[in-house]
């Protein structure tokens, strides 16, 4: 046995029953001085504490467990560190779009460097889930709609929050969550029932966890919803069978919030003892707050109901994971530390870098964009113009208003001082105050140009943030109609948790950049994509539907014996197929689309192997010219069907993506090498394999369109 091992053992040898239950509860603690849960730290019944945040308070608790309590075990730090810690970045949804896993590492390293060094040891991140429908808040806090990209997304985060060399000389370790299929709620409301079957399950939903695993995430989040009549945080399925048989997943599976204590409601406990039992007969190690173990895990044990080998390799993992983060040798955080790394000047330039990279440009149709610099007044309306609070977005905890530039902050910053800029907000975001509906319109009537900066605050996104409606909240589409009406050139910069439903916009109004919630530079951010100081690259990762009728729509859909073909279908004329009488089949924007201030074209597809084995790599080639007159950057993606299956499989599926940067009137060939392996799926006896036979592959700058060639998996 190796010196840990030895440790731990040595450490079970010496625990009563109390106190390896006390390793397996996680407790809250959001004030310092509450004598109780100090109490139970001290008497060794607390493993890892929750939501409190700073060095100093956390010492003073770690003080309490390392030399206070009989066996001086350091507690485990957790908290939510969902898209930053105080430099606040996009929210994940956006960071998303940006297509580029190599950056949002970065960005989850900068949130890792400010968490870790102000005592957090555990962040409940990444949030993985992959989300098909944007009635569901929570969709903001994932990256989307695919399981590739959201695997991409996965392993990134997980690499940037676990790095190894942070400069504090402390670690993070981080949790993917909700396991499993979370993302699937019924109507998109939350914490709803979710019954997907096991292949859905195996393939769309679980990827981005096993990719976030084979990165080395060292602890799981087991979710609130049940799956199929089982509830997640009682499912052997997920967490014995797949994690742990399958996947030799080693680490440590922690429950959501009293997520325990909601078997019973759930109506699969009839108490809070018999769901204790569940969940870790299940496979659960350790207890959100629902203080279920602490109260019958010992009871459970004693009783024969639960074995105490059970016990014991839970609290061999939690000890192991302690162990590996160094909580042993270093329990204590230097309390200067988070001063000299908060919000450093790089990590504000990188939050500025990600917001750029992230924000779609939807339409811009009359060239609106970026702003003719010749402009001599502009008029900035809307709710969120000068917003210093909604652009943080869902889970910004420590994140403040004070950190953040507003788009008015930022346009200021950048346009030149002969340009007029008259600001007014017009209404308020929700509706709860008579518009300026006259006012607005005089405003942009005194302009050349208006912007309008409409869309979500961030308390409309996010858990328990479902919205039924997914157009502009409140007064706002009277504001941009009005706007609108005057006839003066307009821009609409949105921002939101989530895609919304804007097709009134997507006629009328010229110009459309989707901007999400930026983070603490989301106004500069815009200001130097709107004139044209950065080009925007970001492409989205969810579909944005017409209309909330056609929910859930997504790209990779399965065909139906009843296809419908092309765009979809209008108004009666094409009965007796998969489609709507009336409305289209096809969202509003597609999965993978966002538009750049220069235009690319795609040609030569080449199938450089037309046929491939299965333990072959399919390599396909095309070019890619910028047909424009500005430098620019473009998100390739590569998609492919399987032709004919055991089991039916998706219309398109992406399998890879590259960012190219090119001048203008320049080409280069993208290259694509894609392991046949990926292209598996489970079939009917829920093993994964991959089929020969024929498939379809495109090269393009979206789901919806690209070059189409063929080739073909051999034995
Ligand atoms: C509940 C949420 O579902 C989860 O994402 C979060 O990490 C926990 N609360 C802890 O705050």
């Amino acid at each position: 046995m190796n010196r840990p091992e030895t440790r731990i053992e040595q450490l079970l040898s010496e625990m009563t029953l109390a106190e390896k239950v006390g390793q397996m509860t996680q407790i809250k603690m959001d004030r310092v001085g509450w004598p109780e849960g100090e109490e139970r730290i001290r008497r060794g019944q607390v493993g890892s504490v929750l939501t409190i945040y700073g060095a100093s308070k956390i010492n003073r608790l770690q003080r309490i467990a390392v030399e206070g309590s009989r066996l001086g075990i350091p507690l485990l730090i957790g908290n939510d560190v969902i898209h930053g810690y105080r430099t606040i970045f996009p929210i994940p949804l956006a960071e998303s779009c940006t297509w580029d896993p190599g950056l949002v590492q970065q960005a989850a390293r900068i949130a890792a460097e400010e968490a870790a060094a102000d005592g957090t040891d555990w962040t409940f991140a990444p949030m993985v889930d992959i989300c098909r429908d944007p009635r569901w808040g929570r969709i903001a806090e994932g990256a989307g709609e695919d399981p590739f990209l959201g695997a991409a997304m996965a392993r990134a985060r997980v690499r940037g929050f676990e790095a190894s060399d942070l400069t504090s000389g402390r670690n993070l370790v981080s949790c993917p969550k909700h396991y499993a299929a979370y993302g699937a709620a019924e109507a998109g409301k939350d914490y709803n029932t979710v019954d997907i079957s096991e292949r859905t399950l195996r393939d769309v939903y679980l990827p981005p966890f096993q990719a976030a695993f084979e990165e080395g995430a060292g602890t799981v989040m087991s979710a609130f919803n049940e799956i199929a009549g089982v509830p997640a945080s009682a499912n052997a399925l997920i967490l014995d069978t797949v994690l742990r048989h399958e996947w030799g997943f080693p680490g440590v599976v922690l429950t959501d919030w009293n997520a325990i204590g909601e078997l019973i409601s759930h109506g699969v406990a009839a108490d809070l003892k018999e769901a204790a039992e569940r969940s870790v007969l299940a496979g659960v190690d350790m207890d959100m707050v629902a203080d279920a173990y602490h109260r019958h895990l010992a009871d459970l044990v004693h009783e024969g109901r639960v074995p105490l080998s059970v016990v014991d390799d839970a609290v061999r993992r939690v000890l192991r994971l302690k162990l590996a983060l160094g909580l042993f040798e270093r329990p204590y955080t230097d309390e200067s530390l988070a001063s000299e790394v908060i919000l450093r000047p790089a990590y504000r330039e990188k939050a500025l870098e990600v917001a750029q990279k992230s924000m779609v440009l939807l339409k811009n149709s009359e060239r609106l964009l970026p702003l003719d610099p010749a402009l001599k007044r502009i008029a900035l309306i809307g709710p969120l113009a000068d917003d210093h609070h909604h652009i943080l977005g869902c889970w910004y905890r420590i994140g403040r208003d004070e950190d953040t530039e507003s788009v008015l902050d930022g346009l200021r910053a950048v346009l030149p001082t002969t340009t007029e800029l008259t600001h007014l907000r017009g209404c308020d975001l929700e509706g709860r105050e008579e518009p300026d509906l006259e006012g607005a319109a005089q405003v942009a009537r005194d302009a050349e140009l208006a912007i309008l900066v409409l869309g979500e605050g961030e308390h409309m996104s996010g858990e328990a943030h479902s919205r039924a409606y997914l157009g502009l909240p409140g007064h706002q589409q009277a504001l941009l109609e009005t706007v609108q009406a005057t006839g003066v050139p307009l821009v609409v910069v949105l921002m939101s948790g989530r895609p919304l439903v804007i097709p009134w916009m997507a006629e009328h109004v010229p110009a459309i950049l989707q901007a999400w919630h930026g983070g603490i530079r989301a106004g500069r951010a815009v200001a130097d994509l709107v004139v044209g100081a950065t080009d925007p690259s970001a492409k989205l990762t969810a579909s944005w539907p017409r209309t909330e009728g056609q929910i859930p729509v997504y790209y990779a859909h399965k065909s139906t014996g009843r296809p419908e073909g092309g765009a979809g279908t209008v108004q009666f004329d094409r009965l007796h197929f998969s489609n709507y009488i009336d409305e289209r089949n096809e969202p509003l924007f597609p999965f993978g689309y966002g538009l750049s201030y220069t235009s690319f074209a795609y040609r030569d597809l080449e199938i450089e192997t037309p046929q491939v084995g299965l333990d072959g790599v399919l390599i396909v080639s095309a070019t890619i010219a910028n047909t424009g007159d500005r430098t620019g950057d473009e998100i390739v993606q590569l998609y492919v069907r399987d032709l004919v299956g055991s089991v039916t499989r998706p219309v398109k599926e992406l399998k890879g993506f590259q960012r190219v940067s090119l001048d203008p009137g320049k080409d280069t060939r993208v290259r694509f090498e894609v392991p046949v392996q990926q292209l598996g799926f489970h079939d009917l006896k829920m093993a994964y394999v991959v089929e020969p036979g024929e498939f379809s592959v495109w090269v393009g700058p979206n789901a919806a369109q690209g070059l189409e060639g063929f080739f073909e998996v051999v034995e």
